[in-house]
């Protein structure tokens, strides 16, 4: 059997306090947000994976077709052993890449990590069937808190697909990037999936599908937050929006209330009044250009190295490297 470890730094007793936290301090604030990592729990994680197969969704396809022009390149430059992968989900097109480095037989380690523990649990399974001749080792976890916590050693590439990178706040993003830079050895590489910005409506109709999937996704955060945190969101009486934010160059997610409503969440002992109308903040989704995606890796101490788009020149894949 091939070897499989599993390193668990958010357990349900963890997971609890800062769900409370993230939710009084959004639900509290004005206008109100919630957080977006709460997204993938077991049923949030499905729905994304409907949602990589939306017609509308291109950056799933996108990102794919540079991975398989690219992966033996990425293989070569990186010179990894070991491959770790943030926020890595089903790590479905991740195989493109571990196809590549297995077939030079230079990968020795796989490290997915991610907040869903049954996702990363179901992926490196099956993973570690089809990839017997490296070993596993899971880390479930939240990369903005726990990216010291990486196992040490080996020549190391960090991937980091999805465009999830669009999901920070400018200044988180780089407090991210910092933490990524100091878990890499000069000379180590970094490999970052960036959605580009483009015309506006495909932007939008990304993040509003004809089926209503990202709307199911949107509002399953406020089932997340009745079943965690005791509270009675009529899931129901709230509508999915998305818009383009030309100014900041980002996709806004939010949640608009239908009606004039009071929430109460028990485990919080807060009640929580919206008006017809008034939208919460669920997520952002910023959309980048080449020299946006050079500045912040330079500014923290990577250099570009390779910059690949797909043919359409919606999505791009960048390689770096630690100074
Ligand atoms: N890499 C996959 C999945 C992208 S969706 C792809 O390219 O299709 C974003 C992933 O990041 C999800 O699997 C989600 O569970 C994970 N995630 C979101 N916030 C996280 C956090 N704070 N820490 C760790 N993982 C997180
Ligand atoms: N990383 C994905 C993106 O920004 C996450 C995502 C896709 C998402 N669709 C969504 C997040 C809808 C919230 C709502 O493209």
């Amino acid at each position: 059997m091939p070897e499989l470890e599993l390193d668990i730094h958010l357990d349900a007793d963890e997971w609890a306090p800062q769900l409370r936290t993230d939710v009084l301090n959004g639900l509290t604030s004005s206008p109100k947000t919630l957080p977006p990592k709460w997204f993938y729990d077991d049923r949030g994680s499905d729905l994304f994976d409907q949602i990589t197969r939306l017609p509308e969704y291109y950056p799933t396809n996108a990102e794919r077709q540079i991975l398989r022009k690219r992966a033996a390149e990425i293989a070569e430059l990186s010179g990894a052993d070991t491959l770790i992968e943030l926020g890595s989900g089903t790590s479905e097109k991740t195989r493109v890449l571990l196809d590549a480095f297995t077939s030079s037989g230079q990968l020795q380690r796989f490290v997915p990590f991610d907040v869903s523990e049954q996702t990363l649990i179901d992926a490196a399974k099956v993973i570690g069937e089809d990839y017997p001749e490296m070993s596993i080792h899971g880390v479930v976890g939240d990369f903005e808190r726990h990216l010291e916590m990486l196992p040490t050693g080996g020549r190391r590439v960090i991937v980091f697909l999805g465009g999830t990178i669009g999901n920070f706040a400018p200044t988180q993003r780089q407090e991210f990037l910092e933490q990524v830079v100091s878990t890499l050895n000069p000379g180590d590489s970094f490999v970052l999936g960036t959605d580009l910005v483009k015309d506006h409506g495909r932007l939008v109709a990304a993040y509003d599908d004809s089926q209503g999937v990202t709307a199911e996704f949107n509002k399953n955060v406020l089932a997340v937050v009745n079943r965690h945190l005791g509270a009675n969101f009529d899931v129901d009486s709230f509508e999915h929006v998305a818009i383009f934010d030309a100014e900041n160059a980002w996709i806004e997610m939010r949640l608009r209330s239908l009606v004039d409503q009071t929430v109460h969440i028990a485990d919080l002992d807060l009640d929580v009044s919206f008006t017809a109308g008034e939208e919460m903040r669920t997520e952002i989704s910023a959309k980048f250009t080449r020299d946006r995606v050079a500045a912040e890796l330079s500014d923290v101490g990577l250099d570009l190295v390779e910059w690949w788009t797909d043919a359409a020149g919606d999505y791009a894949l960048s390689l770096s490297t630690r100074r």
